[in-house]
């Protein structure tokens, strides 16, 4: 139920929602890829061990492969048809003459993120690093590249001081069991064979992996991951994975739970504070995952719209780049990184290492997040009058501003706190207020302990 009050100045109507109230009202656009996976409670990290994450908010995903030298996604070979051997001939030209991990962590690094996650082999089967297991020696270390990508960017991540992420699709294109499973036992079951070496060789081999981030779980490419987990036996999978890196955050997608949720695509967030942790992934350039010739960018205020209504709903955000055969991230892509950077270095104190609330979100008009005493109002929309309104807060404001240094108006009442921003008209990239309370905030009922 919605409480319009009158704004006594203006004679407006502003909506002032609070609580279980606006929830109620909220549809989450949230779409979990894990929700019906196998629960075992035994092998989630603690709270506490996700905290280095939850605090990150924002990482880069990374999907090279093969596939950027054809350049129209990484399902090419699939969508393509083009036969594994015909495929396979790919692998003669991948030198990648231009990879440079550290150059990728730099990226990254401007950019505001925290992690990354890096493709360590997708659908095709080609594994970016040297796979003893790998079917058939289908790796850049025993093709022409010669190199062990992996064993590049982990190290690269870690002196710049990011997460180490990797991601594994367990499937693989090249084996007709893949699609057969039940006729063509014996193929899927070297499929399998193939996928539990090499997560082996990947959380044994390379130190300390930060996340494992699964896809590509289901059978035939139908049902979900939970669908085919009689086969694919993610339990045991998973119990190999935490005895070799106990600490690793892993996401939903081998078919168990993991730690964290998955949305992913590039959908409005819309909806109420989300209690467990979660991840939206999407693509920065909406025509693929992998590099494609064509190139249709987000614009900038929808990034930043992405990462306020995500982070407001307790979320981080892992945005994706495809670098090119050469292993060069695409100037545009790095360019309009920047820009989100600029952005996080005046306004990320409202971001990083913060938790949702005291407020539930307002689809399209704000959220909130806090730390300490300390609220952070991010305003997508000011609306024609210049003004939001939000619940009240039993705290006292002692002293407000937006974080980009331009003016705020602010007025606490007994059950309203009122906000305008006299420069507000045209304003497209969200802003950040900050309120400074008189003591610390209490999250609303049922979301995450803040730090
Ligand atoms: C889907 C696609 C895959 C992509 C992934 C990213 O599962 O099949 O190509 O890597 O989404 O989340």
């Amino acid at each position: 139920m919605a409480d319009n009050q009158t704004d006594n100045v203006t004679g407006v109507k502003d909506e002032v929602l609070a609580g279980a109230e606006l929830a109620s009202m909220q549809k989450s656009s949230v779409v979990f890829k894990g929700e019906h996976s196998i629960r075992d409670a035994s092998l989630k990290l603690e709270d506490a061990d996700m905290e280095w994450w939850r605090d990150a908010k924002f990482g880069m995903f990374l999907h090279w492969g093969l596939y950027a030298i054809p350049a129209r996604g990484e399902w090419v070979m699939h969508n393509d048809k083009i036969p594994a051997d015909e495929y396979a001939r790919l692998a003669d030209q991948f030198v990648a003459k231009d990879f440079d991990a550290g150059k990728w962590a730099r990226i990254a690094r401007d950019a505001g993120m925290g992690y990354m996650v890096l493709t360590a082999r997708h659908h095709d089967g080609f594994a970016l690093w040297n796979s003893p297991s790998s079917y058939s020696g289908f790796c850049s270390y025993q093709k022409a590249a010669k190199r062990d990508f992996v064993a590049e960017y982990t190290a690269a991540c870690r002196e710049a001081g990011l997460g180490v992420g990797i991601y594994y699709s367990p499937m693989d294109w090249r084996f007709p069991g893949y699609f057969q499973p039940m006729e063509l036992a014996e193929n899927a079951a070297l499929m399998k064979k193939q996928g539990y070496g090499q997560i082996e060789e990947l959380m044994r081999n390379y130190g300390k992996i930060d996340i494992l981030w699964y896809d590509g779980g289901w059978l035939a490419h139908k049902g979900t991951d939970a669908d085919s987990a009689w086969f694919w036996d993610p339990v045991r999978l998973n119990t190999l994975v935490r005895k070799l890196q106990p600490k690793v955050v892993i996401n939903p997608r081998s078919g168990w739970e993991g730690d964290f949720q998955c949305d992913e695509g590039g959908h409005e967030i819309t909806g109420a504070i989300i209690d467990q942790p979660w991840e939206k992934c999407l693509n920065l350039n909406r025509a693929s995952w992998g590099y494609n010739t064509r190139q249709n960018l987000m614009p900038l205020e929808e990034i930043i719209r992405t990462l306020v209504n995500v982070v407001g709903r307790g979320g981080n955000v892992l945005l994706n780049v495809g670098p090119d055969p050469d292993g060069v991230i695409p100037e545009t892509h790095v360019e309009r990184l920047r820009e989100v950077g600029n952005w996080l270095r005046i306004n990320g104190q409202g971001i990083y290492g913060t938790r949702p609330g005291p407020f539930q979100p307002i689809d399209h008009v704000c959220c909130t997040t806090f730390k300490g005493n300390k609220v952070y109002v991010h305003v997508l929309d000011w609306g024609p009058s210049g003004k939001i309104a939000l619940p009240g807060l039993r705290q006292k404001i002692v002293s407000y501003s937006l974080l980009s240094g331009e003016a705020l108006l602010c007025v606490q009442g007994n059950d309203r706190i009122d906000l305008s921003m006299p420069q507000a008209a045209g304003q497209q990239v969200p802003v950040v207020a900050e309120l400074v309370l008189d003591a610390d905030v209490s999250p609303p009922p049922g979301t995450p302990e803040q730090k």
